[in-house]
């Protein structure tokens, strides 16, 4: 018999309207460091279909702000305080003109993946990549004090990108929720206060 992916998350988040079981992965980071706050700007890379969005703009509400990117179109409707962009967060030209009307922002969440060939080495090898650029657009976008959020599939490139993390924020976390699936190699790491 084929292994069923659809597990608890996937069914709770149809029951509870969310677009994706990737919520509870969020929503377990916030319950433990309330990383996302009523009024604050919020930039999420690899946005699409759209789950944290839908969870993040229920917590900054409509005196904040979210800026969702993504390769994919982001089909839901949203209410105003959130704009949806869709492009490669590669283009730098792209990135530029699509996020200069509204920098600043208080936290920076990426959970972009690569498509996975099953090779091990080369998917955490573009996970590191994709990894590396959110990083890279954090640094420009968030304010001094910021928070980025990034998943990263663990690899040999894990611990010195971490140390490039460490670097820039005073305070870094490495974070498995429950809601990541444990065969996942998947992990996030969560930098607090981005050092002036
Ligand atoms: C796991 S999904 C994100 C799920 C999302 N957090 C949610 O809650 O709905 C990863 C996303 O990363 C996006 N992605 C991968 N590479 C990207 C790139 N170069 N530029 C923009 N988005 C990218 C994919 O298109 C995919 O939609």
């Amino acid at each position: 018999m084929a292994f069923d992916f659809r597990d608890h998350y996937f069914h709770k988040a149809k029951k509870d309207n969310y677009l994706a079981r990737a919520v509870y992965k969020l929503e377990e980071i916030q319950k433990k460091y309330r990383i996302l706050r009523t009024g604050g700007r919020v930039l999420d890379l690899g946005a699409a279909p759209g789950s944290w969005i839908q969870l993040t703009e229920k917590i900054t509400g409509p005196s904040g702000l979210v800026v969702g990117i993504d390769l994919k179109p982001i089909e839901k409707g949203f209410p105003r305080h959130v704009v949806t962009l869709q492009g490669d967060i590669f283009d730098r030209d792209f990135v530029e003109a699509g996020l200069r009307d509204y920098l600043p922002f208080d936290v920076a969440l990426s959970d972009m993946a690569p498509s996975t060939s099953g090779v091990k080495v080369a998917d955490s090898a573009r996970s590191a990549l994709l990894f590396e650029r959110a990083f890279e657009i954090a640094l420009e976008a968030l304010k001094p004090g910021g928070t980025f959020l990034a998943k990263i599939f663990q690899g040999t490139e894990f611990h010195e990108l971490l140390a490039e993390v460490k670097k820039r924020f005073q305070q870094t976390r490495v974070v498995k929720p429950e809601a990541s699936r444990k065969q996942s190699r998947e992990i996030y790491i969560l930098a607090l206060n981005l050092k002036h």
